[in-house]
């Protein structure tokens, strides 16, 4: 369904998904006079930075008044390190506020637009796109884990490594460039200490456009001791002890407000969240090459009879050069 707002909502998603706030959300405004030209717009920088709403309604100044703001998401009605966003926008004299989704936090959770109703504003609800703006924050604040995005490059014939551990590269330029953009989307990329063994993985963004956030690194280390002059020493990564079990490893790299993680294998770890049912979706690159024998598969470990496989719903197949990518969602 679209509506008269779409065009400001898509506007204010756009400046949402710049953004790399976290473990804040990703936020958008737009602000638009009574004659519904715009006269503000704003983002959220992350923890300690004015909200979106307040940056539109700055920029905006007195032409807020009677005006609209569009926002991506709820405003909040709790003080933080700043002010509640629903103060700021009673206080600007607008009319209308136009709303993406309405805020999971449980500080929130609909009470910033039961405010703004009682207050006599116009409150529009669900003006798409919502919550794909910012699915890791949504996810984040449901279950108090960070969505987790499985990465594997696998041989048409489902091999993620040669017998020697060789893996690099199994796809080609462009597929490899798709992955980076993928690491760029995320807030931390997770490999095992396998993969640093094997492979000396630096995890960083490298793309001629790029704004030049980089996720941070996470690595999940057993009883092996990583390489002194592993590259990715240079890049402060979070070591995590197995110790702990892997809802609690996850559990920890939110803690550090680290809301989007993208693993990268290896196979030990890519099973152990398989089979944990860690697995939030799933892209796949898939390399025109055929390993034309066993080498290491995807998931460590035996697929004991057909049941034990579970479904997945295919939502995306991309041609990459002469790769291709499948993006899956488990069921
Ligand atoms: N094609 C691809 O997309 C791709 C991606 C990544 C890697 N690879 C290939 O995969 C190979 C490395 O994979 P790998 O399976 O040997 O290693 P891995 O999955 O990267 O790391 C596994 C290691 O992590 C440690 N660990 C700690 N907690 C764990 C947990 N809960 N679950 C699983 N592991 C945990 C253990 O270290 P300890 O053994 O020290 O106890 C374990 O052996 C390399 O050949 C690499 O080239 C391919």
């Amino acid at each position: 369904m679209t509506s008269r707002w779409d065009e400001a909502m898509h506007g204010a998603a756009e400046l949402a998904r710049a953004t790399h706030p976290h473990p804040n959300p990703k936020v958008g405004a737009v602000v638009l006079d009574a004659s519904g030209e715009v006269v503000g717009r704003g983002s959220h920088a992350g923890p300690g930075s004015p909200h979106a709403e307040v940056v539109a309604l700055s920029a905006a100044g007195d032409r807020a008044r009677h005006g609209t703001v569009v926002v991506t998401l709820e405003p909040c009605i709790h003080q933080g390190r700043t002010p509640p966003c629903v103060d700021a926008l009673l206080a600007a004299g607008v009319a209308r506020v136009v709303v993406g989704a309405t805020d999971p936090d449980p500080r929130v959770q609909g009470r910033g637009l039961d405010r703004l109703r009682e207050a006599g504003l116009e409150v529009v609800t669900d003006v798409a796109p919502a919550e794909s703006i910012d699915p890791a924050y949504f996810h984040h604040r449901r279950t108090g884990l960070p969505l987790v995005t499985l990465k594997l490059a696998v041989t048409l014939d489902g091999q993620v490594a040669a017998a020697d551990g060789t893996s690099q590269w199994i796809t080609g330029p462009e597929a490899r460039a798709d992955a980076h953009r993928l690491r760029a989307e995320a807030d931390a990329v997770m490999v095992g200490a396998g993969t640093v063994i094997a492979d000396d993985p630096l995890l960083d963004v490298r793309l001629p456009d790029h704004d030049g956030f980089q996720p941070r690194p996470v690595i999940v280390v057993g009883g092996r001791p990583l390489p002194a002059d592993a590259r990715i020493w240079t890049r402060d990564p979070l070591v995590i002890d197995q110790g702990a079990d892997l809802t609690e490893i996850l559990r920890l790299v939110a803690n550090e407000g680290l809301l989007a993680l993208l693993v990268e294998g290896g196979p030990r770890l890519a099973h152990s969240l398989w089979a944990g049912n860690l697995v939030n979706r799933g892209v796949f690159y898939f390399g025109a090459m055929v390993a034309g024998g066993y080498g290491r598969s995807p998931f460590e470990g035996v697929w004991s009879t057909l049941e034990k496989a579970r479904p997945v719903t295919v939502n995306a197949v991309t041609r990459l050069g002469g790769d291709f990518r499948v993006d899956f969602t488990p069921a």
